[in-house]
């Protein structure tokens, strides 16, 4: 019957008995048995992560003897960073701090890492560019890092919206003030983020200068119950430059 099988199959059968014999003699008689030992593993694995020195302290360590830094910190922007992604791993430096003091970041290409213009960044993301944004100056010279709050208010609201600035100087609008359409608190300049100003939210708002009968001699006039009908007036007109649509 041995002789009905097709000969190729048989040889087969013969390499199939040689590896299989071969794998359970290899496993069971010549390998030491220690080798298929996972506890062997997991226990040389985990001695050698202990041995690894802890380098990172954590983010409430620090606080407890730079009472003073953690204080000022928790109330600026910077509230959310943990001490040590600025100073490196500091977890020596609390076992020992007059012997290993950490590193402090106080190159100016430092804080660009965050806060280099990157458009990938969340908006609203306070972001400079590196090369205009007061150039060669390190940046703690002007902002303290633990509360980073921009040193000096602006007095001008083209230090932060130029661009909008620039387009209504060269337009019909360039006499009007900012704040006759915008009232912005002193507030708005140190935290621009938390404190808006108001926009102008109605056609009559734009109806003070432009409508029939306005007292505002030199504003072109509209009729305000017909031109652009329901629509408010800078779907239509860019109330930066309003020229004509
Ligand atoms: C056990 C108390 C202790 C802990 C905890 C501690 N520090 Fe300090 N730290 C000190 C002392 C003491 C000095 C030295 C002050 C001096 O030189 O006048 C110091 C100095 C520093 C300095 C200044 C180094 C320099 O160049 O002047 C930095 C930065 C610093 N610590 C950061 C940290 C950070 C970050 C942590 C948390 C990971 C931390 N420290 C945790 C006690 C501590
Ligand atoms: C945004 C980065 C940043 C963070 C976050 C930060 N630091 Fe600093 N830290 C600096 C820089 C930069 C300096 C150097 C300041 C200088 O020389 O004027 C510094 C200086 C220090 C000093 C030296 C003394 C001083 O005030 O000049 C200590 C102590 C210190 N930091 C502790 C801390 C602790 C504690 C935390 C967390 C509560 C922390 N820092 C968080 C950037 C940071
Ligand atoms: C790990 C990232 C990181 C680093 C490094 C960092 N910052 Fe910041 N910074 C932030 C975050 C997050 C905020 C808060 C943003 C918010 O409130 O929306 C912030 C806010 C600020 C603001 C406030 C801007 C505003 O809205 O008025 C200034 C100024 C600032 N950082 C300067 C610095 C300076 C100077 C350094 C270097 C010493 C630095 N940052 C390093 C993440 C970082
Ligand atoms: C000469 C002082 C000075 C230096 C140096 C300086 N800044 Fe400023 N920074 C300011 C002033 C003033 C403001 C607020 C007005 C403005 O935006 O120009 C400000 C605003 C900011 C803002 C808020 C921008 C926003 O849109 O809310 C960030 C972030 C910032 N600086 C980061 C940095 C970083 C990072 C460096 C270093 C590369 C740096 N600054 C260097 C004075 C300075
Ligand atoms: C220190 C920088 C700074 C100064 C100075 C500043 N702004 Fe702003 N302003 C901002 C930032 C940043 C935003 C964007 C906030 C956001 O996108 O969440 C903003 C937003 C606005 C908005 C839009 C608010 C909204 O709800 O969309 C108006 C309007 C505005 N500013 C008007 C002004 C006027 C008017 C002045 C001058 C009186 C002024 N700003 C001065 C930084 C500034
Ligand atoms: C004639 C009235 C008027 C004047 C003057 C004016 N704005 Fe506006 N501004 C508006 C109106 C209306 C909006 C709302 C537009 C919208 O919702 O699409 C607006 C929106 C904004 C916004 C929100 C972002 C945007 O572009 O829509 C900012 C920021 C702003 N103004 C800043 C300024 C600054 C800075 C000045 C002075 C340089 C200024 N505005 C002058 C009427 C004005
Ligand atoms: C404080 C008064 C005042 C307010 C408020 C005002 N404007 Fe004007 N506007 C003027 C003046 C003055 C002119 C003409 C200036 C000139 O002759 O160059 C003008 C011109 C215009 C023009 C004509 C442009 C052209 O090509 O002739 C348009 C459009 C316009 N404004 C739209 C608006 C809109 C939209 C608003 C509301 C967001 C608005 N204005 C709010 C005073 C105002
Ligand atoms: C549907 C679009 C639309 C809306 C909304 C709209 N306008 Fe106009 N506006 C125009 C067009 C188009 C023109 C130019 C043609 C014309 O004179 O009718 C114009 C012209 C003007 C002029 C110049 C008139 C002149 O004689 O030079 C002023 C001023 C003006 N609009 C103000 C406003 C004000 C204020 C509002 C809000 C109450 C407003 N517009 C809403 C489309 C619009």
């Amino acid at each position: 019957m041995f002789e009905r099988i097709p000969e190729q199959i048989r040889r087969l059968a013969i390499v199939f008995v040689i590896v299989i014999g071969g794998t359970v003699v290899l496993r069971y008689f010549v390998l030491p048995p220690s080798l298929f030992e996972t506890r062997l593993h997991r226990e040389s694995t985990i001695q050698r992560e202990v041995a690894k020195q802890v380098k990172f302290a954590g983010t409430t360590v620090c606080g407890g003897c730079h009472e003073d830094t953690a204080t000022v910190k928790r109330k600026g922007f910077h509230k959310n960073l943990s001490c040590e992604s600025c100073h490196g791993p500091a977890a020596m430096h609390t076992e020992d701090p007059m012997t290993v003091k950490p590193f402090a970041p106080r190159k100016r290409k430092f804080c660009p890492l965050c806060h280099e213009y990157d458009p990938s960044r969340p908006t609203g993301f306070p972001q400079i560019n590196v090369t205009i944004h007061n150039p060669l100056k390190p940046c703690i010279t002007c902002h303290n890092p633990h509360h980073p709050e921009p040193p000096t208010v602006p007095r001008e609201c083209s230090a932060c919206h130029a661009g909008i600035a620039r387009t209504k100087a060269v337009s019909h609008h360039a006499l009007i003030a900012c704040t006759t359409c915008h009232r912005a608190s002193r507030k708005h300049k140190v935290s621009p983020r938390r404190v808006k100003p108001t926009k102008p939210d109605t056609r009559e708002f734009c109806g003070k200068c432009h409508r029939e009968g306005s007292k505002r001699k030199d504003a072109p006039k509209i009729d305000l119950s017909t031109h652009g009908e329901r629509y408010l007036c800078w779907e239509c007109h860019y109330p930066h430059m309003p020229g004509v649509a």
